[in-house]
């Protein structure tokens, strides 16, 4: 059986394609359909930030193909898990279910491992290195993930 994952940050720009990315390599696209979205419109149909790029290039992932898109409510009936970033990524996906079940499809990618932060931090209007910590954070939260899931 296909499981869907669909990963979410604010932007769509930062964070969830970088964690997009790393789930992609970790399940080698297989059993697993994995995607990503933003809360916001601001950057509907634009590329990964450049910086985003960059992190996951430098462990030989190419996220430069993906496309900004914006969450729907359709998302979380289509797919089996949505792991958001922070918490107000968790409270505007959760504004959108139409039912327990639909929520209960929804936790912090931090909830599954043991990383020292309960938020993937925005790393939009902050220095470079930031990104280099989210994509390590992202890395051990999809590992823990994946682990949890498949157990
Ligand atoms: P993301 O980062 O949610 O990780 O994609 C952001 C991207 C853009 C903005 C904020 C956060 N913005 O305000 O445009």
């Amino acid at each position: 059986m296909t499981t869907k994952v669909l990963m979410v940050c604010l932007g769509n720009i930062c964070r969830s394609p970088i964690a997009e990315g790393i789930m992609r390599k970790l399940t080698n696209d297989q059993d697993f359909i994995i995607d990503s979205a933003g809360t916001a419109n601001y950057h509907i149909g634009t590329a990964p930030d450049y910086r985003s790029i960059a992190i996951a290039a430098l462990h030989d992932i190419d996220i430069s193909g993906q496309k900004a898109r914006q969450l729907t409510p359709a998302d979380i009936d289509a797919f089996d898990h949505i792991l958001v970033m922070d918490e107000e990524n968790l409270s505007n996906a959760i504004a959108m279910c139409a039912s327990e079940k639909h929520r209960d499809k929804i936790s912090l990618i931090t909830a599954a491992s043991e990383v020292d932060t309960p938020y993937i931090p925005d790393p939009y209007y902050g220095e470079d290195d930031g990104f280099a910590r989210v994509y390590e954070l992202l890395h051990d939260c999809c590992k823990s993930w994946l682990k949890k899931y498949t157990k």
